[in-house]
């Protein structure tokens, strides 16, 4: 009887921390400027991902480009201070620009990002870029140059 109302008690906490945990959350989202904001710097694309972009690179682009069109001061410079939705949407809405063959897949256009990311020697993590606008627009551009 007694081990049952201590098992109670506890999960009585357990619901309370769980519960102010949430509101507390809840209540941070509501202020952007202590969202979870990232950089480029934070390794927010994957090795593996860069390299399936690098193929794609290869394929759909490299006939018009090449990877260090993209690169440095004269290219990712001139997209600091704005986040990685601006440069996702930028390809996946404008490139390839003859449109003959659109690519259809949004998931690729996260991989490219992530190879030309890579090609601007910023760090990889463990996960894969995502292809989510809002999560993209948390990630900003920065120390280009
Ligand atoms: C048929 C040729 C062609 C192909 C294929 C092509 N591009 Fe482009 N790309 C262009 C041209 C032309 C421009 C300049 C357009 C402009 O400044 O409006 C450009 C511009 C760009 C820019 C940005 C320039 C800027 O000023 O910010 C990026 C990034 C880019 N391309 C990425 C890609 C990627 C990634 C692919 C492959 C999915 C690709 N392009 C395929 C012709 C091409």
């Amino acid at each position: 009887m007694e081990a049952r109302t201590r098992r109670l008690t506890l999960a009585m906490i357990v619901v309370t921390l769980l519960w102010t945990g949430l509101w507390s959350a809840q209540a941070r989202s509501g202020f952007p400027a202590i969202q979870n904001e990232q950089t480029v710097w934070d390794g927010v694309y994957s090795r593996a991902q860069a390299e399936r972009g690098r193929v794609l690179f290869d394929a759909e682009c490299s006939r018009c480009h090449g990877v260090m069109d993209f690169v440095g001061d004269d290219y990712m410079a001139t997209w600091e201070g704005q986040t990685l939705r601006d440069f996702y949407l930028y390809v996946s809405s404008g490139m390839p620009p003859d449109q003959h063959e659109p690519i259809e897949d949004f998931l690729a256009y996260a991989e490219l990002v992530a190879y030309l990311l890579q090609a601007n020697a910023l760090p990889p993590g463990q996960t894969d870029l995502t292809a989510n606008l809002d999560r993209l627009d948390r990630i900003r551009i920065e120390g280009m140059n």
